[in-house]
């Protein structure tokens, strides 16, 4: 790993860590059974037509480099939908990524996508700042406008630049302002992933 991916690395834990946002963590809902979005593969669609809710933990967010690679991001599906949204990913043409989406970039922000309906605003995704807490994930903040990430820079206003086709999915050219990264060193911050040394 570079010392500039280093640096930034313990910029990200650092300001993680102490992130006063505590207070507004919202719980998440723990009454819908995980088991029901818990399908096999080919199934999952009967479940996203039904518009059954997407219920999420911080535990669905483990070690990224197990999930699929597109790209310089990271996804997978919390409902057997993982083809589905693949086929969205590779599309030239862009689309609507299916319910039970979520992506990553770095270790400590995610978006997950949810039943239609959930939030016209958003496109149903869900924001979420992540904390790594010795290996595990604790969720700092979690929302539709109103998540900020540790660079003090609210996620939506930068993802809702995207051009309505990519549905508020950045990557390099889909017209959000670029981030000063290097595909390495998002790279590197992937691999450093703490969720994976276990
Ligand atoms: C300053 C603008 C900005 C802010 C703030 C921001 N993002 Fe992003 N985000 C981007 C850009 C640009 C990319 C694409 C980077 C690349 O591929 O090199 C990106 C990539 C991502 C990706 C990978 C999929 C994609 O859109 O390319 C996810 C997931 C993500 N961001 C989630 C979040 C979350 C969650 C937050 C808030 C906690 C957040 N972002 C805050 C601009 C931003």
């Amino acid at each position: 790993m570079t010392t500039r991916a280093l640096l930034i690395l313990g910029f990200l834990f650092g300001a993680a860590a102490c992130g006063g946002e505590d207070g507004d963590v919202t719980p998440v809902d723990t009454s819908v059974v995980s088991d029901a979005n818990a399908t096999t593969d080919g199934e999952g669609s009967a479940d996203s037509a039904a518009g059954l809710p997407i219920s999420v933990s911080a535990a669905d967010f483990d070690c990224l480099t197990k999930w699929t690679k597109v790209r310089r991001f990271r996804i997978k599906s919390l409902n057997g939908q993982l083809d589905a949204a693949l086929k969205i990913a590779n599309s030239p043409t862009g689309g609507t990524y299916p319910p039970g989406t979520v992506i990553q970039l770095i270790p400590t922000e995610a978006m997950v996508k949810h039943e239609k309906g959930w939030s016209d605003k958003t496109n149903d995704w869900e924001f979420f700042f992540l904390k790594m807490q010795a290996g595990k994930t604790v969720i700092g903040a979690q929302g539709t406008t109103d998540v900020i990430n540790g660079f003090g820079g609210n996620c939506f206003d930068c993802h809702a630049k995207a051009d309505p086709k990519w549905d508020l999915v950045c990557e390099q050219d889909h017209g959000c302002t670029k981030l000063p990264f290097s595909a390495e060193i998002i790279a590197s911050l992937q691999e450093a992933d703490s969720r994976c040394k276990k």
